[in-house]
């Protein structure tokens, strides 16, 4: 297994490109499942995830592949004209959740479907409830057996379907399911992030008619067929945030290129309340971090709130900020795994329940620690920036799940960091 070794106190600065988006990638991959032909995804980012639902799609029966060399960004997938085995097995589906994607695209073009439950991970317990309710709303006939999901129905049903609680991909299943349901669809109390209105766009692309996504009622009038497309996938705005707190952490000055200010509102105001200079510039963003960072209380919430999934990232900040900052973890249950490793490296965080005080500290000192999640990687990464000394972070195979050689993307920008084989 890799491990990162940081060696902290470089100032960042520079240019740095951000990669397409993981979490549009993710359904927009899936979707192709609904038309028969060959798609073309473009700035696909080169991820672990990626692979996985790549992988899945070609277990399906699919042909999907990413090019090589100046194309590694594209990938192709080509559905039919063969016969699609719709069902998403286990051993794949429990490395990467995002995996039940394919569930309302296959009920809804092939009346059936077999994907295995996702199970929990890291950072809580993640059921897909309101996945399934969403599918009966539209006459799937779903049943679990063995740790599988299995639905079953003729052809969908539009209907009306408000969500129990905000979910981002039962959002973007239920979505894809009622594209070619037999009538009118409206899906009250949606997901609103960008990512779901870029899984919109192409699938309206495709011949769908949605309209209302990026608010909470989104309107699906159903049509018979769709047909592929050519798309170019989204900016990162997780990357892009990711990178904009090694700026703040740093001291540094760095142009994060192709990131979208509007996608990361909660984040900028944010980082400007901890007394960065943020704003967009050449088609991105840049951010130039204080001297001395501000504590700021932090509440994570659904879109256009501030994201879950740069809680671990503004964290790191606030453990070498002036003063004491609140982080309230208010989506997953168990999202402060990150936080033991950066109070063994001087920082001083206290959790009680979903909420995490931390007291600002001098410094922090360079250790080896250890990734538990996605995010909480990046996190220890960032730590390793500012710290004193040398950081080892193993388990690096958490962060290759969501960021493209981000250890490269640090070391353009002036990073002493470096990927070795554990
Ligand atoms: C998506 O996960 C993202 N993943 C996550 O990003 C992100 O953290 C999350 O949305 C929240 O923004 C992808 O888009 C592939 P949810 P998702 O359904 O859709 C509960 C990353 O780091 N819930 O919005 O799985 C659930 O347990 C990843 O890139 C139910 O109870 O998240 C959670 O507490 C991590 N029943 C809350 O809702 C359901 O049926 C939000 O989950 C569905 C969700």
């Amino acid at each position: 297994m890799d491990q990162i070794i940081v060696r902290g106190g470089n100032t960042l600065r520079g240019e740095v490109e951000v990669s397409g988006a993981k979490n549009a990638a993710l359904p927009i991959l899936a979707s192709a499942l609904l038309a028969d032909g060959e798609a073309i995804f473009r700035n696909v980012p080169d991820l672990v995830d990626v692979a996985t639902m790549l992988k899945v799609l070609n277990v399906m029966g699919c042909e999907a592949e990413r090019l090589t060399g100046k194309n590694k960004h594209v990938c192709r997938i080509k559905v039919g004209p063969g016969p699609i085995n719709p069902e998403a097995p286990y051993d794949l589906v429990k490395t990467m959740r995002a995996s039940v994607l394919v569930l309302g695209p296959l009920a809804a073009r092939f009346g059936r479907a077999r994907v295995s439950l996702p199970g929990g991970c890291a950072i809580g317990a993640r059921p897909i409830d309101q996945h399934l309710k969403g599918l009966r709303a539209l006459g799937a006939d779903i049943v679990l057996e063995e740790g599988y999901v299995e639905a079953r129905c003729k052809r969908l049903r539009g209907a009306t379907f408000a969500f129990d609680m905000i979910t981002v991909t039962g959002t973007e299943n239920v979505m894809m399911a009622a594209v070619l349901a037999k009538g009118r669809t409206v899906l009250e109390n949606c997901a609103r992030e960008p990512e779901i209105e870029e899984l919109a766009k192409v699938l309206n692309k495709m011949g769908a008619r949605i309209s209302g996504a990026g608010t909470g009622v989104i309107t699906i009038d159903g049509v018979d067929s769709l047909k592929p497309v050519d798309h170019a996938i989204l900016p990162d705005r997780i990357e892009a945030g990711t990178l904009l707190a090694a700026a703040a952490i740093t001291g540094g000055d760095v142009l994060v290129k192709h990131a979208v200010p509007e996608h990361l509102d909660a984040v900028i105001q944010k980082l400007r309340e901890a007394g960065c200079e943020v704003r967009a510039e050449n088609g991105g963003i840049r951010c130039r971090g204080p001297k001395q960072l501000n504590a700021v209380d932090i509440q994570t919430r659904e879109h256009p709130g501030f994201p879950t999934d740069m809680q671990a990232q503004l964290m790191v900040m606030m453990t070498v900020a002036k003063g004491t900052s609140v982080i309230s973890e208010n989506i997953f249950e168990n999202r402060f795994m990150h936080v033991p490793e950066l109070n063994r490296m001087g920082a001083d965080i206290k959790v009680q329940a979903h909420t995490a005080v931390v007291k600002g500290v001098e410094r922090l000192s360079g250790a080896p620690v250890m990734a538990t999640d996605l995010r909480a990687s990046a996190s220890l990464i960032l730590a390793g920036l500012r710290a004193e000394g040398r950081t080892v972070v193993s388990r690096v195979y958490h962060l290759d799940r969501g960021y493209e050689r981000l250890e490269r993307k640090l070391r353009s920008l002036g990073a002493d960091i470096r990927r070795v084989k554990a």
